[in-house]
């Protein structure tokens, strides 16, 4: 029922190493957690530090790759991987309730398992399913595979976990290779209800752009943006936007090139370069005219998405600016086209542009905010017998009913609006 991206960007393995090393003043660190799991040491690399996983889940098993031919990186080359079976196997992360974080999980298989491909599982965060985790086609690839999530923190904790599903083959491992919980401003996608919904990432662009991933330092909460190219022109910006005139804090470098076309000619780019599952989007756009700032150089155009106007008669100029839609309905192949108003003496422009898909979240089994939730004895029971045990059992951890599919191993659950524990 639950529409699961998990087509998304390819990384090559080798991306971090490319990352530009110009002399700058230092950025701010990453805020957040950047965990290499698996490993039994933190490692530095690129100018970001990632931690070992230990203390952060009571689960799974660390083991080192068997296979690492297209492994440049140590990041890549242990993982943690968690028992066949029902139950979901948590990190649990000590957070800021009401903060917003950018979830990001990336999985290497490396046949870790002595098998020839990788599992597939589902990945979870707090009580919502966000989606299903199949690398196969990446790994055949040389590739490793990465998802993120946006979500708003409902509690002092957030789990972030991994359970078998029908397509689990059996005896095989749910994995992970490295997790990272980065704390985004709030201004960022806020015109969302993150109270209801969270956003997965579909694609993060950089139009016209023939370089490699902009990422941190150049995007301060190390959002990945994937260089997109077609067969349009591409132009060159003349001047650097500032980044925090925007909520979404774009990096200027995304602004830096642009797919164009010439005047008079509208401009179509089929974007995202795959085709989308019927659903809400949230879509945002980034434009900029590339000339040298000047009182003529400004451009106005209409934007469409699939033939219905998305914003009409937008006015670019140099300082650039973006255009969002909360809730955009996307199906099938998605095709963006800038119209120039008829006077315009050059063509429309565009530079990067996000999509994601929004996702509703299942109300957890805990006490939400605002919301007087009588704790349900049995529920403060099950915590303190949890508390009590020595060893509880290997996936009592995350939400305790949710999702349906895994509660906790020897619970039973009620649904409805509020989700309760019924039997121990
Ligand atoms: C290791 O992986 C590469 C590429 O995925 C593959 O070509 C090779 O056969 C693998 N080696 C072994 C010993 O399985
Ligand atoms: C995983 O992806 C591969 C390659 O796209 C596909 O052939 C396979 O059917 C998928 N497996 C499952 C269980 O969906
Ligand atoms: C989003 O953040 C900006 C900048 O802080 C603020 O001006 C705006 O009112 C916020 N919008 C919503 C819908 O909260
Ligand atoms: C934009 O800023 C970068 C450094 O932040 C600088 O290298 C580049 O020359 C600037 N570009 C323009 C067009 O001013
Ligand atoms: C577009 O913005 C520029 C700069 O603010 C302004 O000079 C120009 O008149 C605007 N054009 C239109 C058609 O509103």
């Amino acid at each position: 029922m639950s529409i699961t991206i998990f087509l998304l960007w390819l990384l090559t393995t080798s991306f971090f190493s490319l990352i530009s090393t110009q002399p700058s003043p230092s950025p701010p660190p990453l805020r957040g957690y950047l965990i290499n799991c698996g490993s039994k040491t933190d490692i530095q690399q690129d100018g970001i530090q990632y931690s070992k996983d230990e203390g952060y889940t009571a689960t799974g098993t660390r083991t080192a790759l068997k296979n690492t031919t297209h492994i440049t990186l140590p990041i890549l080359t242990t993982l943690r991987y968690f028992p066949y079976g029902p139950g979901k196997h948590c990190y649990d992360f000590p957070v800021t309730k009401g903060a917003k974080y950018l979830i990001r999980t990336t999985y290497y298989y490396g046949q870790f398992d002595g098998g020839t491909h990788p599992p597939v599982f589902d990945q979870i965060v707090d009580g919502t399913t966000w989606g299903v985790v199949n690398t196969t086609e990446d790994y055949n690839n040389g590739l490793t595979s990465y998802y993120e999530i946006i979500v708003v923190a409902n509690d002092k904790t957030l789990s972030v976990c991994f359970a078998c599903n029908e397509q689990t083959i059996r005896d095989s491992n749910p994995f992970v290779s490295l997790l990272e919980v980065l704390i985004l401003d709030s201004s960022l996608y806020n015109s969302t209800d993150f109270g209801k919904y969270g956003l997965v990432t579909v694609a993060r662009s950089n139009f016209a752009s023939e370089t490699d991933f902009v990422r941190f330092p150049d995007d301060p909460f190390n959002r990945y943006w994937q260089p997109f190219v077609d067969g349009n022109p591409t132009v060159e910006a003349h001047v650097n936007v500032t980044s925090s005139e925007f909520w979404n804090r774009p990096p200027a470098k995304v602004f830096l090139s642009g797919s164009t076309t010439s005047r008079g000619k509208n401009l179509k780019i089929q974007w995202p370069p795959f085709s989308l599952p019927t659903n809400r989007y949230y879509v945002a756009l980034y434009f900029q005219d590339s000339r040298s700032t000047s009182p003529y150089s400004w451009r106005v155009f209409t934007v469409l998405i699939d033939d219905k106007t998305f914003y009409q008669d937008l006015n670019v100029t140099t300082k650039g600016v973006t255009v969002y839609g909360t809730e955009w309905p996307l199906s099938g192949d998605t095709q963006i086209t800038l119209t120039p108003r008829s006077d315009m003496p050059v063509g429309p422009t565009i530079n990067a542009g996000e999509i994601y898909q929004i996702l509703p979240l299942a109300v957890t089994t805990l006490a939400r905010d605002g919301i007087m939730v009588i704790l349900n004895s049995l529920l403060l029971a099950l915590q303190m017998l949890k508390q009590s045990l020595k060893n509880p059992p290997d996936d009592w951890n995350g939400d305790p009913c949710l999702p349906k599919e895994h509660p906790w191993f020897g619970i039973g659950c009620t649904e409805g609006k509020q989700v309760r524990v019924t039997s121990l």
